[in-house]
């Protein structure tokens, strides 16, 4: 395959892979993948995310503190936060959010940490990666009241329908579309999948989660990304080549990353 593909969002530094992350990068480059964003939620998942980016070329870092652990975070979080970013391969702060369905940490302490951090992006110029799980009218309310597409960001694993999707693209914000779009029941995901313009489609595994069919409720890998890009390619009528020439170009020029080629 001409030109190559981007996992913009995948958690493989986390323990799922500590037996095998070697051959799971392995994969990923025999997929034709050639940059990750290994993405925090906590303080040892964005530790883990940084020494993985200093250990492996391949890999940048996304670092910030998820709605679950929002009860859990201190001003001391923010100072190490702030740290991090400093981190030459760190790109984006996140990820970040509201999740309503979970509801793992009360909503007040979520809005807080949430605008703390989309704060923190806007005066570091960081690119935000948002986790929105039930919650899209207060996500939509907080972005825009933080100014948010100041830095922009993405949608990550949108779940929303059309309506929402044409939302966030006027805040200014890219779509990240993953596993659902190869799901039966992914109808959703796959009609997005088909509006989202050219310059604002970001494709993205989280692995280990949300593994495409035919792995779905497996491990998911970076490698994946490919049947990810497949079947979006599909969609839109489009040869492989040109989604993957299309979603890393918007993933590159979101999260400065290396133009390899
Ligand atoms: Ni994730």
């Amino acid at each position: 395959m001409d030109g190559y593909l981007i996992d913009s969002h995948a958690h493989i530094a986390d323990d799922d892979y500590d037996q095998d992350r070697e051959a799971v990068l392995e994969r990923a480059r025999a997929a034709g993948v050639r940059l990750v964003l290994n993405i925090g939620y906590d303080r040892d998942s964005s530790l883990r995310s940084l020494d993985l980016a200093e250990r492996e070329n391949m890999v940048y870092a996304a670092v910030g503190y998820h709605p679950h652990d929002a009860e859990a975070v201190t001003e001391a979080s923010y100072e190490e936060l702030r740290r991090w970013c400093q981190h030459p391969k760190v790109r984006a702060i996140g990820e970040i959010g509201l999740d309503y369905y979970r509801d793992l940490s009360p909503r007040d302490a979520q809005d807080r940490v949430f605008r703390r951090q989309l704060a923190l992006a806007r005066e570091l110029g960081l690119p935000v990666v948002i986790h929105d799980r039930d919650a899209h009218e207060d996500l939509l309310r907080v972005l825009r009241e933080e100014g948010a597409g100041q830095v922009g960001g993405v949608m990550h694993c949108f779940s929303g329908d059309e309506e929402l999707a044409r939302r966030c693209l006027d805040l200014g914000f890219h779509i990240g579309l993953g596993g659902p779009v190869t799901f039966k029941n992914g109808q959703t995901a796959q009609a997005v999948a088909r509006m989202v313009p050219d310059d604002r489609l970001l494709i993205e595994t989280d692995s280990p989660y949300l593994a495409p069919v035919p792995y779905r409720g497996r491990r998911n890998e970076p490698a994946h990304v490919r049947l990810v890009a497949e079947a979006i390619a599909a969609l839109r009528g489009l040869p492989l080549e040109s989604l993957a020439e299309v979603t890393s170009a918007n993933a590159r020029r979101l999260f400065r990353l290396p133009d390899l080629d």
